[in-house]
């Protein structure tokens, strides 16, 4: 993912994720603080499908649409914020590739785990991809935000 990016990742976010709405800055800043681990996947002219990933405290979720100011010292996992396709690239194998490539840039940077919190119905996508379920009542307010009373922490053992 480049700058020149972002206002057609945007325009797929409101479409893929109408229930959850996050501002353009959002996505802008998490390309700047992590670029390593933002991409477009583009089937044709324009990008069909986008993973917005980076460094961040084990155990805790940034709430949704919510800037980080920073990536903490000393991470210790590797978070994925969104991965969201299009509807004409689903099905096609194409996410499970994206996650077993952050997967090995997870592994290769250090990283024991990966997190994220699957909403919209996607838990069973993550499972079939080694992430389980954690309940961690700390994170209760956070998984509120997200307005998806299936919202649910889930983590990976690299
Ligand atoms: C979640 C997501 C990344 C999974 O990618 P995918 O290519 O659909 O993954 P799969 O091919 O493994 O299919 C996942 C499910 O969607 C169904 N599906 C596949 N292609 C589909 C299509 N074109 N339209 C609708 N559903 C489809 C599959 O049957 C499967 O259902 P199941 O989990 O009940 O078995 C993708 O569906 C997506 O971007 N969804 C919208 C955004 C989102 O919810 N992101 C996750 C936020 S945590």
């Amino acid at each position: 993912m480049t700058v020149d990016d972002l206002s057609a990742v945007s325009d797929l976010a409101t479409r893929i994720h109408p229930s959850f709405p996050e501002d353009a800055e959002v996505f802008a800043e998490r390309l700047r603080l992590y670029p390593e681990g933002c991409h477009v996947y583009v089937d044709g002219k324009s990008p069909t499908a986008y993973v917005l990933s980076h460094p961040w405290r084990a155990l805790d979720a940034p709430p949704l649409n919510s800037l980080l100011g920073e990536l903490p010292a000393g991470p210790a996992t590797y978070y994925i914020h969104d991965l969201a396709l299009a509807g004409e690239a689903r099905g096609t194998g194409v996410a499970a590739a994206i996650v077993d490539a952050l997967a090995e840039h997870a592994s290769e940077a250090g990283y024991r785990t990966m997190s994220l919190v699957a909403v919209n119905g996607s838990a069973r996508f993550w499972r079939r991809r080694g992430f389980a379920r954690l309940d961690i009542a700390a994170l209760a307010d956070k998984l509120r935000s997200y307005g998806d009373e299936d919202a649910q922490f889930m983590v990976r053992t690299l």
